[in-house]
């Protein structure tokens, strides 16, 4: 009986973000968080189960890679499938450059799924999303497309995505501008483990977030690009504040991402409605409307290059391919 199974993974970008967990062996975090899936950044992974194979193998873009990350993550699946079989797992990111734009999203959604169906599972979305919530947090979001929360819960049964809106009827785009990062990052798993150990201001994150997350969901379901577009980045500047107020304090920030930040803020005062948010990384991801998307790049193009600039539109969920 054949168990090779591929699935199709996006990545997603949270528009408030997921910051601090309050159980990190079960990947439960803090506070909910609200993304939208991208089309334009996604992971395939094939994974064959065979009983000859005497342990994981791991190809990354073709490259055989040891990651004790996946091969406890093979093991929860073999747990769940009551299985000890090995398998060969083999993923590829497609990101137009090798952008830094990778995800743990994609990866870990992609790998839920092939991982899950290639062992006989036959996961319900739901359990599809605590799956590849215990990979990689952000990855939970990413089994659905479009606008996703991620529900906080309490532990490993309560803690999942739900859809808030799938399909985006809405001509919203994403512009990445990729920046080469000089310093060897923090990841976002000991980022956010320090923040909630030291910033004085982690309390206040967390009871502001509930509203952000409500406020949003209004914005959206008004499609109100400007409310949507003023909190995504005030909670985006939340979250590296608390990184700056944290002890030993560290920062993402390129001086590039500064310089990028303050174009999108010319920008506005121009009158386009464009605003921005980072993630554990240098790269400035800029929201925007469709009709602006030329009027953006002119801009940006003053001081970054055409392949510096990424553009990405609402993207799907999860799939088998
Ligand atoms: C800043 O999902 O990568 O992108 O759960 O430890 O694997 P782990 O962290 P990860 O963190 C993502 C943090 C973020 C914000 C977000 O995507 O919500």
């Amino acid at each position: 009986k054949s168990c090779s199974v591929t699935a199709r993974a996006h990545t997603n970008i949270a528009l408030v973000k997921y910051w601090g967990k309050k159980n990190q062996e079960l990947i439960i975090p803090m506070n909910n968080s609200l993304s939208l899936t991208l089309d334009h950044f996604y992971t395939d992974t094939t994974v064959t189960f065979d009983k000859e194979l005497e342990h994981d193998t791991f190809y990354l873009n073709n490259k055989l890679k040891d990651d004790p990350k996946i091969k406890s993550f093979m093991n929860l699946v073999r747990s769940l499938a009551n299985i000890k079989t090995f398998a060969t797992i083999d993923s590829v990111n497609h990101v137009p450059t090798q952008a830094g734009l990778a995800s743990s999203a994609s990866a870990y959604a992609a790998l839920a799924k092939a991982a899950s169906c290639a062992a006989g599972l036959n996961l319900n979305k739901t359990n599809l999303s605590r799956l590849a919530r215990r990979g990689s947090g952000s990855a939970c979001r990413s089994i659905y497309g479009g606008f996703v929360e991620w529900q906080q819960g309490t532990n490993d049964t309560d803690s999942y995505a739900v859809p808030f809106l799938e399909n985006v009827d809405w001509d919203i785009s994403v512009l990445a501008i990729v920046l080469n990062s000089k310093e060897k990052k923090i990841t976002s798993r000991l980022g956010m483990q320090s923040v909630v150990a030291s910033s004085p201001y982690y309390q206040a994150w967390v009871e502001t977030c509930q509203q952000n997350i409500s406020d949003l969901k209004k914005a959206i379901l008004a499609r109100n690009f400007d409310e949507m577009g003023r909190i995504s980045e005030e909670n985006a500047m939340k979250m590296h504040a608390l990184n700056l107020s944290a002890s030993p304090h560290f920062n993402y920030f390129e001086p590039e991402s500064l310089i990028a930040m303050r174009l999108v803020e010319e920008l506005r005062q121009t009158g386009i409605s464009c605003y921005y948010t980072l993630d554990a990384g240098p790269n400035v991801k800029v929201l925007c409307l469709r009709k602006d998307v030329t009027a953006i790049k002119k801009k940006l193009s003053t001081v970054f290059s055409p392949e510096q600039l990424l553009l990405s539109s609402p993207g799907p969920g999860v799939t088998l391919i």
